[in-house]
């Protein structure tokens, strides 16, 4: 589907700033420069809470998420929210040791909160193209226009030890896709999380092992005449 694809890179071609970011990327094209978050606005967090839902309810031709969209939700989730480089999600020993992979129609990318940049995924040598189908068993999975993977980056210890990996990292994980549903909750978009990934397949697709793969998260705007689930 090229649909999203188009909406997204159109979007930042119109978009002022955008713009500005793409030409300032244009000897790394495997950068693509976010909107600034807005990090104010939205539903009152009461409201957000009432209204969260898991939604399914993706079907083909789906439109993108605005690039504006992205970046508040992307930011939501596990930005930078301080001067320290702390985040919006809290994690042992700020390790901060969850990367967000960003499955869109145009490719795969990392979240890179710092440059409030995607970066594209190179696996030998070659950026990963439309890999959506393989961010979940279920059929939908391959509908939903954003599909965030949620990775561990790296076992780490401390003076009290090496802190379990992966019971660490589903916490972490589990705090920062709240963030990202309440965010869709606020902005009337729709999705849910979900482990049923194809874990060996997408994995080998993203050049990880199948280990540090947690949760997949998929998000798409919201339709009034949408059925819900
Ligand atoms: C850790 C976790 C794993 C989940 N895995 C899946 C999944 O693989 N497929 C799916 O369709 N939903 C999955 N879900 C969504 C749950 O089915 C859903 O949250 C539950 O039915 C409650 O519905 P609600 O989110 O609308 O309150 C998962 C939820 C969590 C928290």
């Amino acid at each position: 589907m090229r649909t999203a694809t188009c909406t997204l890179l159109m979007s930042l071609a119109l978009c002022g700033d955008a713009f500005t970011a793409i030409s300032s990327v244009a000897h790394d094209p495997v950068a693509i420069d976010l909107p600034a978050p807005q990090k104010t606005g939205g539903k009152p967090l009461m409201d957000a809470l009432s209204a969260r839902a898991t939604s399914r309810n993706f079907t083909a031709n789906e439109p993108a998420l605005p690039p504006q969209q992205l970046s508040n939700l992307l930011w939501a989730g596990f930005g930078i929210n301080r001067p320290d480089g702390k985040r919006t999600a809290p994690t042992a020993h700020n390790s901060q040791n969850i990367t967000i992979h960003v499955l869109l129609d145009t490719g795969a990318y990392t979240y890179e909160p710092a440059k409030n940049q995607l970066r594209r995924v190179i696996v030998n040598g070659q950026p990963v193209g439309d890999i959506r189908a393989l961010g979940g068993t279920q059929d939908f999975a391959r509908n939903a226009p954003v599909t965030l993977i949620y990775v561990c980056d790296a076992i780490f210890h401390t003076s009290a030890g090496a802190i379990p990996p992966l019971q660490t990292s589903a916490i972490h994980a589990g705090a920062i896709a709240q963030n990202v549903s309440l965010y869709c909750a606020s902005a009337g978009l729709k999705g849910g999380v979900r482990m049923s990934i194809p874990k060996e397949k997408l994995a080998a697709a993203l050049g990880i092992t199948p280990n540090r793969i947690i949760l997949a998260q998929s998000i798409g705007q919201d339709s009034p005449a949408a059925p819900k689930p």
